[in-house]
């Protein structure tokens, strides 16, 4: 008996042959090319193989037919791989073997690229992935890193990450072929590179940042929208060349202290436990006596060592809060500060539920031509022009912070590189966890930063100011209540926070 005793066999062989060879062509082409393209690695990772496999399948059910026939007929059943060109039969099925596999293999490299093309191209992603992604493209085209390919944060050099991606790319796409992805897709990604493997190949640690000035102006909710403003001095620190002293807040990152902690919700935003351990070995342990935590020493507990990303967890897809985008966009004169109420109403207005973008659009218009023909209708004829001009502004603030459609936008989206908005470094500075003498990190707000200046004015020359920093004034009377509380407590959600 022979290999090529059955058409069938041939067949197989074919299948194989040509499922092997698209194989290696794509995995060669998805290696060497710099975009990510989940659609060529679901063709060269489940559609090629399943091709080898039918193949193999095909041509062990033909051994299968023919041993069983040489079987019935009492033949002895002997392997032999030579060519047996005296066989007529048999010289047709290799030949039809050869000529199969030749013709497969371009018919599929043919269609693989085809398929290529298709999939790389701007419509492709603009119909099926970007309903998906879109906020995160969106958010990521005004981020510092709009320039900074993808791959770059999130799969990074080296084959081992490059092997995972693909293997969560694939679960991907079946997941929106099948729209069983979740909206919004889940955060943290816990598959994420380690920072250190990232972010550090291009922000090494021992680069200084010094101190750093920002200057933030906010708007208050009366009808004249008084203006308020804070200048921070952010004591961003590093390693400082000169004295060779790691300081500030970077000192978490340029000391060898290690922080680790147990988050215990899946977004990471409660830290009941955390620990710091020094280089020179001794170990300090912060905990929440009222919460109810995974013991630390626990084999299924996974401890997350704190790095870039638990400060930075937003460096190219940031959702802007309402207060703070109509803030800014006061701030730049693009909204009037001359219409009655429109830093509360606007945010109002973005705050409230849509369920689709289009929704939206439509609706925030009508509602602020509604609401001051219905509040000011003496002077809605004067203000009209900056009515129109404040709708275009709110729409656009929309449309680049708010995805209805994937339930994504600040809500869904911590920041935690403050702790005005998101509780941030106060999930552990916040004075919730102590160690064993009782103590609490710090809550001294010149540790992170010093007020230079503040006041009720948009116009610097009007503050307070103290380049040795001045204390803290709220912008409204509250006593001393935002010593105690955290800023989160008032500064919610429903008010734009
Ligand atoms: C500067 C680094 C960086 C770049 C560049 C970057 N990302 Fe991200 N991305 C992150 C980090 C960090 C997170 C969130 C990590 C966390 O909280 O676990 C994230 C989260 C995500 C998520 C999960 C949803 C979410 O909002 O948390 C998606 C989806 C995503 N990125 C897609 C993209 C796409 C698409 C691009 C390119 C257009 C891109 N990213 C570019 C760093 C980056
Ligand atoms: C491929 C290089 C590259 C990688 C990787 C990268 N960055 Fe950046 N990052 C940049 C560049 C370029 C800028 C812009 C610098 C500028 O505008 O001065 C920047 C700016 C920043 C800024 C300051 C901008 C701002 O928003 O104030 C932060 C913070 C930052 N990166 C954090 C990160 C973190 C965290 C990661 C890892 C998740 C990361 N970067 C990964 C190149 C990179
Ligand atoms: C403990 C929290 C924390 C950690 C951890 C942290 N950062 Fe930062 N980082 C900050 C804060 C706060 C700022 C200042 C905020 C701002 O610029 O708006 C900052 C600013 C920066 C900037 C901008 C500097 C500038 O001059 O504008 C870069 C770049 C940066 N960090 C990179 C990193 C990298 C890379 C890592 C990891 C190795 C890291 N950070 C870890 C809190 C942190
Ligand atoms: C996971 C818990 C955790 C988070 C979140 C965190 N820190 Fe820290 N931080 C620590 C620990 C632990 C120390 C070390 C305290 C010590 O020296 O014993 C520390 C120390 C510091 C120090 C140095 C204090 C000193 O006395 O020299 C600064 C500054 C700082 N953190 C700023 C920040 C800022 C800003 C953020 C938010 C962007 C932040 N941290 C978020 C745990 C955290
Ligand atoms: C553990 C470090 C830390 C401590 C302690 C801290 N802050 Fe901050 N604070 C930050 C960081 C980080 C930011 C964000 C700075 C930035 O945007 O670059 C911030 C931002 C702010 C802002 C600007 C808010 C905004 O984004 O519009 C105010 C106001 C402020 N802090 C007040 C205080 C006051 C008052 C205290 C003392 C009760 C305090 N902070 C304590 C780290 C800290
Ligand atoms: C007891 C509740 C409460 C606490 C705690 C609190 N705030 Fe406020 N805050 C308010 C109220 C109420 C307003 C007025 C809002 C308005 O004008 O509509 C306000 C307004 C502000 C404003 C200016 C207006 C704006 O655009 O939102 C800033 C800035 C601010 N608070 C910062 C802080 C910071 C920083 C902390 C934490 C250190 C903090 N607040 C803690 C209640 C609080």
């Amino acid at each position: 008996m022979s290999l090529y005793g059955h058409p069938l066999a041939a067949l197989g062989g074919a299948l194989m042959v040509a499922g092997m060879l698209v194989f290696i062509v794509l995995l060669g082409l998805d290696y060497l090319s710099d975009a990510e393209n989940p659609y060529r690695s679901l063709v060269a990772f489940i559609g090629a193989p399943v091709i080898g496999i039918l193949g193999l399948l095909f041509f062990l059910i033909a051994i299968r037919v023919q041993v069983s026939s040489a079987k019935r007929k009492g033949l002895h059943v002997r392997w032999r791989l030579t060519i047996i060109p005296s066989s007529a039969r048999y010289m047709r099925n290799l030949w039809l073997f050869l000529g199969l596999s030749g013709f497969l293999v371009i018919v599929f490299i043919y269609a693989g690229f085809r398929g290529y093309e298709a999939t790389e191209s701007v419509a492709f992603c603009g119909e099926t992935c970007h309903t998906v992604m879109g906020p995160q493209i969106e958010t990521y085209g005004d981020s510092a890193h709009a320039r900074v390919p993808c791959v770059e944060c999130h799969i990074g050099p080296g084959t081992s990450f490059w092997v995972q991606s693909k293997i969560d790319g694939i679960r991907q796409v079946l997941a929106v072929a099948m729209d069983t992805y979740t909206r919004p897709i889940h955060t943290p990604v816990v598959s994420l590179r380690p920072a250190p493997e990232t972010c550090e190949e291009c922000h090494w640690p021992e680069q200084f940042y010094g101190q750093k000035l920002k200057t933030k102006q906010y708007y208050r909710t009366d009808e004249a929208n008084s203006p308020w403003t804070i200048s921070l001095l952010v004591n961003i620190g590093g390693g400082n060349p000169q004295t060779g002293r790691a300081e500030g807040i970077h000192w978490h990152m340029v000391t060898d202290s290690l922080v680790e902690y147990i988050p215990v919700d899946t977004k990471r935003q409660e830290i009941p436990w955390f620990r710091v351990t020094k280089p020179d070995g001794t170990v300090q342990v912060y905990a929440d006596p009222d919460a109810t935590y995974p013991d630390p020493e626990g084999l299924e507990t996974e401890l997350r060592v704190m790095d870039c990303v638990d400060c930075h967890n937003r460096p190219s897809h940031q959702f802007e809060p309402p207060a703070v985008a109509v803030n800014l966009a006061l701030s730049k004169g693009e909204i009037s500060g001359d219409l009655p109420f429109i830093r509360a109403v606007g945010v109002d207005l973005l705050n409230a539920e849509y369920a689709t973008l289009d929704e939206a659009l439509t609706k925030i218009p009508l509602g602020l031509r509604d609401y001051y023909a219905t509040q000011y209708p003496f002077r809605a004829a004067d203000l009209s022009e900056d009515i129109e001009q404040a709708i275009e502004v709110l729409m656009g603030i929309y449309e680049g912070n708010f995805f209805p459609e994937m339930n994504t936008d600040y809500r869904a989206r911590e920041n935690n590189l403050s702790h005005f908005v998101n509780d941030g470094c106060f999930r552990c500075h916040g004075g919730n966890q102590v160690n064993e003498v009782g103590e609490a990190l710090s809550l001294e707000c010149t540790t992170c930063h010093s007020i230079i200046a503040q006041g009720a004015s948009d116009d610097l020359n009007q503050l307070q100011s103290d380049i040795a920093g001045v204390d803290f004034i709220h912008p409204l009377e509250i006593g001393d209540v935002w010593q105690t509380v955290k800023c989160t407590q008032c500064h919610t959600r429903e008010s734009g926070y």
